[in-house]
């Protein structure tokens, strides 16, 4: 049985200690905005937050964690969807099939957080995740755009 906190609630799940934290939080507590890509800390579409950092849960077995830190999903990122980075997400249409799109933007968020005004070289070394689609561009503007509180800037 571990215990854990997932956007802001206290939760018990009863599974194997090697079970990724990625099913849990999607086969246990039932979050699924948190996708499976490659499984091996790769591809970035499993990103969540601990503690406020970008995390790939596919590749940390639930014994890593405990209930004192703070598990973010993408559902837990705003109550409402007006996270900056999601209102820049919405504002420049960013996604196309979707898929990594969550993790992208659980990423975007934590970058923002340790880097309020981040260069496209820091996007580029910080933001790793992978987009079948090729929505990089846009997923740069948007974190600009984010950074500059919404304002269309040079960022
Ligand atoms: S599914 Fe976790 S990094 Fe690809
Ligand atoms: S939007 Fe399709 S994989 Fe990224």
């Amino acid at each position: 049985m571990a215990k854990l906190n997932v956007n802001g609630r206290m939760v018990d799940v009863d599974v194997d200690p090697d079970t990724p934290l990625l099913w849990v939080i999607r086969e246990q507590i039932g979050l699924t905005g948190t996708k499976y890509g490659c499984g091996v800390a790769q591809c970035g579409a499993c990103t969540v937050h601990v503690d406020g950092v970008a995390t790939r849960s596919c590749s940390m077995p639930v014994s890593a964690f405990n209930a004192d830190q703070k598990i973010v999903t993408i559902e837990g990122l705003s109550p409402d969807g007006s996270h900056p980075v999601q209102k820049a997400w919405l504002e420049l249409d960013v996604p196309q099939c979707g898929y990594c799109q969550a993790g992208m933007i659980m990423s975007a968020a934590a970058l923002l957080q340790q880097n309020p005004k981040p260069t496209d070289d820091d996007i580029n070394s910080e933001i790793t995740n992978i987009c079948r689609c090729g929505t990089y561009n846009r997923v740069r503007a948007a974190i600009k755009l984010a950074a500059n509180g919404g304002e269309v800037g040079r960022g």
